[in-house]
């Protein structure tokens, strides 16, 4: 149900391909509570997936940037200041891919191109996005910037493998440029650390189902849903979480603080 908490605020939205992803959600909940968005994603997933259908649904301009690319990202910041009038309350970066998961190359046995390129998809794209916002000025006061995260940047899943890493680095860059935000102009910086999720980025992972059922055993809610993440993200874009800043949040059913479940063991 909505309650208009983001009403008069403007945002951007990274990662909404296909009605499966967390960022899909998050766009249809921010506006329909209230803010106005721009949605971006990659070239190559503006031809291949269905962004096109939930722009023309929210009436928000899709501005496409490849998360790697500086002028790509400059572009999409000063257009979307144009397009919405002035500067931005919020955004979300849900962006992750691994070259070496999707070319079947192990942990042990990394290709260092793949493995930096899946760095800087997934992790230093979110230091890129601030260091321009920053730059340009661009967020206003009490603005909210949001990554979304997996716990295997903090334990071990073996099958996680390089994007581990990706996430160790992504929740650094909260604390770190959340410290630098904060000091300029209020703004938070955090990472939501999100349950397995059945979307395009999750399945990727290998043995996904077997995985997800786990954590949906273990944690003692239940896993969370990519709808209840979007819902977790609208609070942490709202006024109501002004003092949050420079964490890495669970968003997992309580799992990160499970150490054994009878039910695991068929109990
Ligand atoms: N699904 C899960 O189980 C899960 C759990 C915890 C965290 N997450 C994180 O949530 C975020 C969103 O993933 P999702 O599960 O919604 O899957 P998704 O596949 O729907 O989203 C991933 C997005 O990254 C985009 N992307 C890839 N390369 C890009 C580039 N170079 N430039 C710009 N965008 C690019 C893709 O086009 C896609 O829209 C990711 O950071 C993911 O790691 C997912």
């Amino acid at each position: 149900m909505a309650n208009q908490l983001l009403k008069g605020k403007k945002g951007i939205i990274f990662g909404a391909l296909d009605d499966q992803s967390i960022a899909w959600a998050v766009a249809e909940k921010c506006v329909e509570e209230g803010a106005q968005i721009t949605l971006t994603n990659a070239p190559v997933a503006l031809r291949f997936g269905q962004i096109n259908e939930l722009a023309e649904k929210l009436n928000a301009k899709v501005i496409p940037a490849d998360a790697t690319s500086m002028d790509d990202l400059s572009n999409l910041i000063d257009e979307s200041m144009e397009v919405l009038g002035g500067k931005i309350d919020f955004i979300l970066h849900s962006i992750g891919m691994s070259l070496n998961v999707r070319k079947k190359k192990d942990y042990t046995n990394l290709n260092y191109d793949w493995h930096h390129k899946t760095l800087d998809i997934s992790a230093i794209s979110f230091h890129r996005i601030m260091q321009l916002a920053y730059e340009k000025d661009a967020m206003n006061e009490w603005g909210s910037i949001l990554a979304l995260t997996y716990i295997a940047s903090q334990r071990i899943f073996p099958d996680y493998s390089e994007m581990a890493e990706a996430k160790s680095l992504l929740e650094s860059y909260a604390r770190s440029f959340g410290y630098h935000f904060a000091k300029k102009n209020h703004v938070r910086v955090n990472t939501i650390s999100q349950s397995p999720t059945l979307t395009t980025a999750g399945k990727g992972v290998a043995g996904f189902q077997d995985f997800y059922d786990y954590a949906d055993k273990m944690s003692p809610l239940g896993n969370a849903s990519g709808q209840e993440c979007a819902d977790y993200c609208i609070a942490m874009f709202s006024d109501l979480t002004r003092m949050v800043t420079m964490q890495n949040l669970y968003h997992d059913g309580g799992f990160s603080n499970m150490g054994m479940e009878p039910a695991v063991l068929g109990k």
